[in-house]
C-alpha cells in the first residue's frame, strides 16, 4: 500500500513541476511515506529524519515533508518535534499535497491528517500515471474495520472505503491501454470490498469485471482476510483464466485461543478448510502467509500449533514478524507479554521450517512449466528476471526485448530465493 502511495505522491509532485531523482542530495523536496507497522519501522523514520535535517543545514531552501502512517499517528507532535519538517500529510490526504507542497514553496508550514468521510471517498484515490510499467498497483479499498488486537492499521488508515468498481475498471482499461501486462488489486482487506448494496458487485464481481478488460493478462490481488474469503470468490481461481494461481492469506498464529485474542475471527480448522477449499478449485496455487511470534499469552504449545500449521499449509514463502506492542491496539494493555529471548527464538525456529520447505517447493518445480511474465532485466543485468504464476522470482537467459510478454519457460533448477528456467518458446 505504502509504494502503491509512493506512486501517486510522485505523479502529484510531477503535476506541480518536480521530477524524481534517485540521489536524496540533489533533491529540492524530499516526501518521506512511513509505515508504523512495527515499531522497528517507525525507529527507521527518525534515522531518516535526522539524516535530512543535516541535509537541510547546507541547504535552508529543502523542503521535507512527513506522510503516511507515522505522520497519521504523530500529527502536530510531528511539526513540534521536528522544526526542520515543513509538512505533515496523513493517510487520507494525498489529494492535498499538492497546494501544501505549494505553501511550504512560500514559507509556509502546514499539517493535514483529517480522516475523509464517505461523502469525500473519491478523493481518497488520486490516479498513478497511467504511463509506462508491466505490472502495476490499483487501489480497489483502504482501511480497515477489523481491529486485529495486535494491529495500527485501523487506527492509522481509517474505517473501510471501497472505491466504485467503474473508477477500478476505468484505471485498469488505461493502464492496458498504456502498456500494462499485470495488475494487482490492492487494498487492507480485498475481501470485504464492495458497497454492500443490492446490485453493487462484491470482490468477485469486481475480478470478472477486471478479467473483462482487454490487455491485462493477468490479475493478482492483495491482502485477503481469511475470514471474509467467501466461496465465491475461491470459484473464481477455478473459472477466471487472467487470474494468478497466488494467494497471499496470513494466518498470524495456528492456536486457536491466540488467534482468539488476536480477534481473527476463524480457528485453525477454519483456515485449513479454506486452504482446502482453495487448492480444490486451483491445483498448485501457491499460497503465502504473514504470521506473528510472541503474541502475548503464546506459549511453547501455541507456538507448537503454529508450527503445525505451516506443516499442513506448506506455504511457499511466509513473512514472520516478533510481536511488536503498537500504542493505542488492544494488545498493547495486555500484561503477559512475551520475553524478548523467547520471541526471538521461536522466529529463528520457524524461519528455518519455513526455508526447508520454500527450497523443497522450489527444488520440486523442476522439470515443471511455468508461465512467466517477464518484468525485465535480471539484477546481475546478465539474464531476465520474470515471476511465475503462482509469483515465483525467476530468472532465465533471453533478450531483454521480451519484457512484458508471458512466455512458457522450462524450470530448470529450484534455489531457495530463486527459480532458473529457460525460454520454450518467444
Ligand atoms: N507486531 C508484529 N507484526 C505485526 N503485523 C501487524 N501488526 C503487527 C504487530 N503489532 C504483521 C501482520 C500483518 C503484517 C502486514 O504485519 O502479520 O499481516
Ligand atoms: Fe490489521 Fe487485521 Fe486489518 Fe489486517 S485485517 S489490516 S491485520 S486490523
Amino acid at each position: 500500500m505504502n509504494v502503491s502511495d509512493s506512486e501517486k505522491i510522485v505523479t502529484l509532485m510531477k503535476g506541480i513541476g518536480y521530477r524524481q531523482t534517485a540521489d536524496a542530495g540533489e533533491a529540492d523536496l524530499v516526501l518521506l511515506n512511513t509505515c508504523s507497522i512495527r515499531a522497528t519501522a517507525e525507529q527507521r523514520v527518525y534515522g531518516h529524519l535526522g539524516k535530512f535535517k543535516a541535509m537541510k543545514k547546507g541547504k535552508p531552501g529543502l523542503i521535507i515533508g512527513v506522510g503516511g502512517c507515522v505522520a497519521q499517528q504523530e500529527g502536530e507532535k510531528l511539526l513540534k518535534k521536528a522544526p526542520f519538517v515543513n509538512l505533515v500529510f496523513g493517510t487520507h490526504n494525498l489529494h492535498l499535497l499538492q497546494k501544501m507542497v505549494t505553501a511550504a514553496e512560500a514559507g509556509k508550514r502546514s499539517i493535514e491528517t483529517d480522516f475523509l468521510d464517505d461523502e469525500k471517498r473519491f478523493d481518497l484515490f488520486p490516479h498513478a500515471e497511467s504511463e509506462g510499467g508491466i505490472t502495476r498497483f490499483v487501489t480497489v479499498m483502504q482501511g480497515c474495520d477489523n481491529f486485529c488486537a495486535y494491529c495500527i492499521v485501523p487506527h492509522v488508515r481509517g474505517r473501510e472505503i471501497s472505491r466504485s468498481a467503474a473508477k477500478v475498471v476505468e484505471e485498469v482499461t488505461a493502464l492496458a491501454a498504456a502498456g500494462v501486462t499485470e495488475v494487482t488489486l490492492l487494498g487492507q482487506n480485498v475481501n470485504s470490498y464492495g458497497f454492500r448494496e443490492p446490485g453493487e458487485p462484491d470482490f468477485a464481481d469486481l475480478l470478472r469485471l477486471v478479467a473483462q478488460v482487454d490487455g491485462v493478462e493477468r490479475i493478482r490481488f492483495t491482502t485477503s482476510h481469511p475470514k471474509d474469503i467467501s466461496p465465491r470468490l475461491i470459484e473464481c481461481f477455478a473459472q477466471i483464466p487472467k487470474l494468478a494461481p497466488h494467494i497471499h492469506l496470513p494466518a498470524q498464529s495456528g492456536s486457536d485461543r491466540v488467534l482468539k485474542r488476536m480477534n481473527r475471527g476463524y480457528t485453525g480448522a477454519e483456515y485449513l478448510a479454506k486452504v482446502a477449499a482453495l487448492k480444490g478449485a486451483c491445483p498448485g496455487i501457491q499460497i503465502t502467509g504473514d504470521m506473528i511470534v510472541g503474541f502475548p499469552g503464546e506459549d511453547e504449545a501455541a507456538f507448537q500449533e503454529t508450527l503445525a500449521l505451516m506443516e499442513e499449509v506448506r506455504y511457499a514463502d511466509l513473512f514472520s514478524f516478533i510481536y511488536s506492542a503498537r500504542p493505542g491496539t488492544k494488545a498493547a494493555e495486555y500484561s503477559d507479554e512475551v520475553t524478548r529471548a523467547e520471541k526471538q527464538g521461536r522466529l529463528e525456529r520457524l524461519q528455518v521450517i519455513q526455508k526447508k520447505t520454500t527450497l523443497q517447493r522450489n527444488e520440486s518445480m523442476v522439470g515443471s512449466v511455468q508461465r512467466v511474465l517477464v518484468e525485465g532485466p535480471s539484477s546481475s543485468g546478465d539474464s531476465l528476471f520474470g515471476r511465475t504464476g503462482g509469483n515465483r522470482g525467476t530468472v532465465m537467459p533471453g533478450d531483454p526485448s521480451l519484457a512484458g510478454r508471458v512466455l512458457e519457460v522450462s524450470i530448470v533448477e529450484g534455489l531457495q530465493t530463486i527459480l532458473k528456467g529457460e525460454i520454450l518458446h518467444a
